[in-house]
């Protein structure tokens, strides 16, 4: 067994008037290697699944096993970049002075398409090239898990499938698994290899995708594939 298994994962937040259950059972395991991509609706819980995979909250119950080395990066929503530091200190950010290895530096730098801007302050940047920074903040650790969070939602079109194409460049350049949440379907399609449906406090389908890329969301198998997952998720739950 590799990758990461959530068993049995249940999770709720008190309310004013009772508790609202995010999970109530929750199952799922991660390939090595692979892009699983969860799909959900706005508020099924998957800020809070990347939160709990990531030990920034706790479970009421259940387990999250981790068969790999669990260096993990986060990318989030927003880049949250410091907006005193260029380009390349944004990056090393978060690596202690010894951990610093300029060449690789530049190597993910040049990955995601930053050479040139070094120097620059998060203020000279596009919305599409800071969320490169943070691609390449979450990179420079060397993690071998990713996650992110809706990390593309709020570019552009272009902007946004420019950076879909880079993330799946970049992940022939390590062999980090990534665990990617959207509420699109057509960003699951594209990047998946397998796609986990989140709804009513469980993974409610699932779906692989063997396919290369880059894909054509119109030929047949995808078409079907997004007919099924528009059918799990107007279903009832
Ligand atoms: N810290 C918290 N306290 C109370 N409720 C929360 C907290 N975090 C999330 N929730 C609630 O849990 C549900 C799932 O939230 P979230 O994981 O952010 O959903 P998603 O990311 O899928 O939009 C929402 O109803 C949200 O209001
Ligand atoms: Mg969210």
């Amino acid at each position: 067994m590799d990758g990461i298994e959530i068993v049995d994962l249940k999770k709720s937040y008190p309310l004013e008037n009772g508790v609202l259950t995010v999970f109530s059972g929750l199952n799922l395991s991660l390939r090595s290697g692979a892009i699983t991509v969860v799909l959900g609706k706005s508020g099924c819980g998957k800020t809070t699944l990347l939160r709990l995979v990531g030990g920034l909250e706790v479970p009421d119950a259940g387990e999250i096993r981790f068969h790999d080395a669990r260096k993990t990066a986060f990318v989030f929503q927003e880049p949250r970049l410091m907006p005193w530091l260029n380009v390349r200190d944004n990056i090393q950010f978060g690596l202690r002075r010894g951990e610093i290895d300029p060449d690789m530096t530049r190597r993910i730098i040049a990955t995601v398409g930053l050479t040139g801007f070094e120097t620059a302050l998060p203020s000279q940047l596009s919305g599409g090239m800071r969320q490169r920074v943070a691609l390449a903040r979450a990179l420079v650790c060397r993690p071998s898990f990713i996650m992110m969070d809706e990390p593309f939602a709020a570019l552009d079109h272009f902007t946004r499938e420019s950076m879909q194409n880079e993330l799946l460049r970049v992940r022939e350049a390590t062999d980090a698994s990534i665990l990617f949440v959207t509420h699109s379907i057509d960003e699951a399609l594209t990047l998946a290899d397998r796609i986990v449906l989140l709804a009513g406090g469980a993974c409610a389908a699932s779906f692989e995708i063997d396919m290369p890329h880059p894909r054509d969301l119109t030929c047949d198998e995808l078409i079907r594939t997004r007919r099924d997952i528009m059918a799990a998720l107007s279903a009832p739950n």
